[in-house]
């Protein structure tokens, strides 16, 4: 089949403004976006650049905008979006050309919940224990890639880069509620800022956004609860 992709071009040291290129190719319906992006580079313009790696869903390094919404190209199939695609950066980040944009204020915002187990007490004989039950509690948050689909379609994030946004809530949610680990009060208390987790109006788009199918929203609500009652129940 023929596919058409219209792709956002900017490259700052030589182009006043950013532009759409439109270019044709011959594709099957389960070739995916990033198989596409990698055919105009190897044999149509070779100066599109763009960031990938795993290639198989794992690495996070691929997230960008295909028609519209926040996906990664190497899970989204022609199939899934049709023969008429539109691919352009995340939103809400300074692009350094094409599709890459500069993650830093992201990766900032991810190391600020401290965003690494916490725990001073002597290591114990054994090991320290967890129940399956408690392991539960926060398998869900265990699962992000750091891709950054949740943040940059949240209009908080928008408004505002200092607002944590919802991929930094997700990894201090991964903590906060380890059993084993000791540093819940010091991460609630940076949530509980100005830019925390009370920029969060609900609004959905991070759940809608996530390849891993995290539940963000009902995570940020755990986190807003723990800061409100007190309480890791
Ligand atoms: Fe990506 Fe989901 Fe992690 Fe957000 S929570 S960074 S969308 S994997
Ligand atoms: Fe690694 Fe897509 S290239 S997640």
């Amino acid at each position: 089949m023929q596919v058409t992709i219209k792709i956002f071009r900017y490259n700052p040291e030589k182009d006043k403004k950013p532009h759409h290129a439109t270019y044709n190719l011959e594709a099957i319906e389960t070739d995916r976006v990033l198989d596409l992006l990698e055919k105009v580079k190897g044999y149509q313009d070779g100066t599109l650049s763009f960031r990938r790696s795993c290639a198989h869903g794992i690495c996070g390094s691929d997230a960008m905008r295909i028609n519209g919404f926040n996906r990664l190209a190497c899970k989204t199939l022609v199939r899934d979006v049709g023969t008429r695609i539109t691919v352009e950066p995340i939103l809400g980040l300074r692009v350094i050309k094409d599709l890459i944009v500069d993650m830093e204020p992201f990766f900032e915002n991810y190391r600020s919940v401290k965003p690494w187990f916490i725990n001073d007490e002597p290591e114990p004989a054994q090991e320290r224990y967890q129940s399956p039950e408690d392991r539960e509690r926060f398998d869900d948050t265990t699962k992000c890639i750091l891709c950054a689909c949740c943040t940059t379609p949240c209009p908080s994030f928008w408004a505002n880069d200092q607002y944590l946004g919802p991929a930094a809530i997700v990894a201090a949610h991964r903590f906060i509620f380890d059993s084993r680990d000791r540093a819940a009060a010091e991460r609630l208390k940076i949530l509980n800022d100005v830019f925390g987790v009370y920029r969060c109006h609900t609004i959905f788009n991070c759940t809608l956004a996530c390849p891993r199918e995290i539940q963000i929203t009902k995570a940020i609500g755990e986190v807003k609860a723990s800061i409100a009652t007190g309480s890791l129940k």
